[in-house]
């Protein structure tokens, strides 16, 4: 049992492998939390402390005992209006305008399975590998019953959290803040790690120590966007790789969120994740119900490193889906960066002819195909193929590319819409504008009000049409800009838009998927503004960053790796200079980097000489010789690209029979002294075998001092070692 209820105490205990969530039901039916760490049996009420603290009021159940205030004691879920001036993770603004809410225990349930959430991406579990407890509390004055939902995956160290609010009054209220997880601790020094980025340089590593004040991450921007990923870090001061106490929480949500971390004035730490609250008002009439959307949260008592294979292992097996979820990915040529706008189906059917020759496996067509699309300003919205710009029907491309053992796919943007577009010369009240004012425009393009059932349906037609005209395998969803002029012709209630318009496009999604079970999706948004786990549970990967260039790669893939699996990290070999940032590395460094996620190219293969062409078809073998370990391997970090010389991680095998070293030169100096990089997960008293030099080392040697990296001249060198046990 995963799940216990101690009716004497009045405690509920979730259960994983290595860790232990314990909240507790008080004498006056306040829920709170009392611990979460490593696995251990016993109550943990012997926490709580009770002291007369000077300004932290007394629930009136208290009485004369002005040493119980919710001012002070760990909250299971904190609300607005009962006496805890911390952040709350529920504001509840009632009929009468007030917002205080007083939530009580009522009762709970405990199944095996994990529960599913209306209209929204989360984590799935078999009955034999999951259970789920509902904590159902109410309001009694106002009817607001809110329902806790935790779903606990034993082996993989994880917990879920979301929160169905009810309606259960008379009258409406409406929702104005939910965190879907809110986690207190009594006592602790903690570091909070956040990924900061913009566009073209997504998920740095920041880390900081938590102290008073509250730290802030968010997004407004309608999307979870390059500023910010949705994850939170919570280390005990001095956690490291590989040792040490830390938390995760990561938002399966693709809109905007509030992630929040504070130190109060008694020393204690608050964290919490969800929706963010800004421009977020939801009504609820009787009867109504809302899902908060799903935040994973994971605990390692042994580093960081443990606590990101937690994540990585639940989100490649139990949140994405699909045919390809297990499989490798086709190695694919993109044309964005080969040809931008400039091309005919003449020109892509040459690169696919090229492909072929190297043995890629799948051409992509990027932007610029349908409408009137010659460069960023017009066309999006009329998704039907230019026919006159290919010089060929998209089935007859199609199929041409196909004959050549290439298979196809193709570039989208069903979000948007340019003003200069059939689409929104016949309907302007589908994109999002406000009645009297000129909309705020990013790259010349406005969004879609995908809030709309009608709109949904409306472009949902126009994609099927185009999926219908031929064998498209692949299709990449770009999404291009932040969402402003918030205002929907299609209802009177502002304030739940923006959460609507997630719902409309995962509803999308879903029908999508469902209509084309064998389709390969890969999310986009200028790179990777829009990769967090709810798109995952669509879309298997997702464009990593616009920026390809692999020594900045190097530190875009080090932050992603701390939530997301390999698996799901579009990752392609470009041209040099690099097009984002003039860098010159070789096409060995281009390719490892490259292969630390789904492998592709993106470059005019027709450019190349025959030196390099050479090089991709060794690439393409060894990508079908490692990619397994790759995509199923355990994920080691080896070296924080932010601090240190190199770049290096390695693939190794859950039988610890094979690994793959990867490392990155990043910097070079005059009499370079050696970096020595330190295996790790290789099974300890055995012997491993290079294969390339058929050299032989010992596993703990290779883990206690490490490998020592050749000095070659010049910056950005490469090395890849694959390891076998002896
Ligand atoms: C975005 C994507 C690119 C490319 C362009 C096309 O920026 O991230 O990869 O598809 O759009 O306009």
């Amino acid at each position: 049992m995963a799940i216990i209820f101690d009716k004497e105490r009045k405690t509920l205990t979730l259960h994983t492998k290595n860790s232990t969530y314990q909240m507790q039901v008080d004498p006056y039916g306040f829920l709170l939390h009392l611990y979460y760490g490593t696995r251990t049996e016993g109550c943990m009420d012997y926490l709580l402390t009770y002291a007369d603290r000077g300004f932290s009021g007394n629930p009136y159940d208290a009485k004369e005992d002005r040493t119980y205030s919710m001012d002070v004691l760990p909250q299971e879920f904190p609300v607005s209006g009962n006496g805890d001036f911390r952040s709350p993770a529920l504001i509840i603004k009632n009929a009468d305008g007030s917002c205080s809410c007083d939530l009580r225990y009522k009762t709970h349930h405990i199944q095996s399975g994990k529960y599913k959430l209306p209209g929204l991406p989360a984590v799935y579990a078999g009955k034999e590998e999951s259970e789920t407890l509902e904590v159902v509390l109410e309001d009694a004055v106002t009817g607001v019953e809110v329902c806790l939902l935790y779903g606990v995956l034993p082996e993989y160290d994880i917990i879920t959290r979301s929160v169905k609010i009810r309606n259960d009054g008379s009258q409406e209220f409406s929702i104005e803040k939910v965190q879907s997880a809110s986690l207190d601790f009594v006592a602790g020094r903690y570091d909070l790690i956040t990924f900061y980025g913009r566009h073209a340089m997504e998920r740095n590593f920041d880390r900081r120590f938590l102290g008073h004040g509250a730290q802030v991450i968010r997004s407004r921007r309608g999307t979870s966007s390059h500023q910010y990923n949705p994850v939170m870090i919570l280390a005990e001061e001095g956690t490291t790789e590989d040792a040490g106490k830390c938390y995760t929480m990561s938002f399966v949500y693709s809109g905007g969120f509030l992630g929040e971390a504070e130190r109060d004035q008694y020393e204690q730490t608050r964290i919490q994740l969800g929706l963010q609250e800004e421009q977020f008002s939801y009504p609820l009439a009787p009867g109504e119900a809302f899902w908060a959307p799903e935040v994973v949260m994971s605990f390692s008592g042994e580093g960081l490193g443990r606590l990101s294979q937690n994540l990585h292992e639940c989100y490649r097996t139990h949140l994405c889906r699909g045919k390809y979820r297990d499989q490798v990915r086709p190695i694919l040529v993109n044309s964005w960066e080969a040809s931008y706008f400039d091309f005919t189906g003449e020109s892509i059917y040459n690169l696919a002819k090229e492909a072929a020759d190297l043995g890629i496996e799948m051409l992509v067509m990027d932007d610029g195909w349908f409408g009137k699309r010659d460069d960023d300003n017009s066309g999006l919205g009329d998704w039907y193929v230019n026919e006159k710009k290919l010089g060929m029907s998209l089935g007859e491309l199609i199929e041409k590319i196909n004959a050549l053992g290439v298979k196809f796919g193709i570039w989208i943007e069903p979000e948007m819409v340019n003003e200069d577009s059939d689409l929104y010369r016949a309907h302007p009240d589908w994109a999002f504008t406000i009645p009297g004012r000129k909309p705020v425009r990013g790259r010349n393009q406005l969004v879609l009000d995908f809030s709309r059932k009608e709109v949904v349906d409306a472009i949902f037609e126009q994609i099927c049409a185009l999926l219908d005209q031929g064998n498209i395998e692949y299709v990449k969803w770009d999404m291009n800009r932040s969402i402003t002029d918030v205002f929907s012709h299609g209802t009177t209630n502002q304030g739940k838009v923006l959460h609507d318009y997630v719902l409309g496009l995962y509803d999308f999604l879903e029908r999508l998927i469902s209509r084309y079970p064998d389709l390969l999706i890969e999310g986009c948004s200028g790179g990777g503004g829009r990769f967090d786990a709810g798109m995952l549970y669509y879309t298997p990967q997702i464009w990593c960053s616009d920026n390809t260039d692999a020594a900045d790669r190097v530190k875009i893939q080090y932050g992603t790796s701390f939530s997301y699996p390999v698996s799901a990290v579009g990752s392609h070999v470009s041209a040099v200079p690099n097009h984002q940032t003039g860098r010159n590395t070789s096409m060995k460094t281009r390719g490892v980097v490259a292969m630390a996620g789904t492998f592709g190219y993106e470059l005019d293969l027709g450019k190349l000489s025959e030196e390099e062409k050479e090089e991709i078809r060794s690439q393409v073998k060894e990508y079908h010789r490692y990619g397994e370990l790759i995509q199923k391997g355990l994920y080691y970090r080896l070296s924080n690209p932010f601090k240190d010389e190199i770049g290096a991680w390695a693939f190794v095998s859950k039988d610890q029979t094979e690994a793959l070293l990867n490392v990155v030169m990043l910097e070079i100096h005059g009499n370079m002294t050696n970096n020595y990089v330190k295996l790790k997960g290789l099974k300890s008293g055995c012997m491993y075998q290079d294969e390339e030099t058929k050299k032989v080392y010992p596993a703990d040697a290779l883990m206690d001092m490490g490998l020592p990296m050749p000095v070659e001249f010049g910056e950005y060198q490469a090395y890849q070692v694959y390891l076998k046990i002896k």
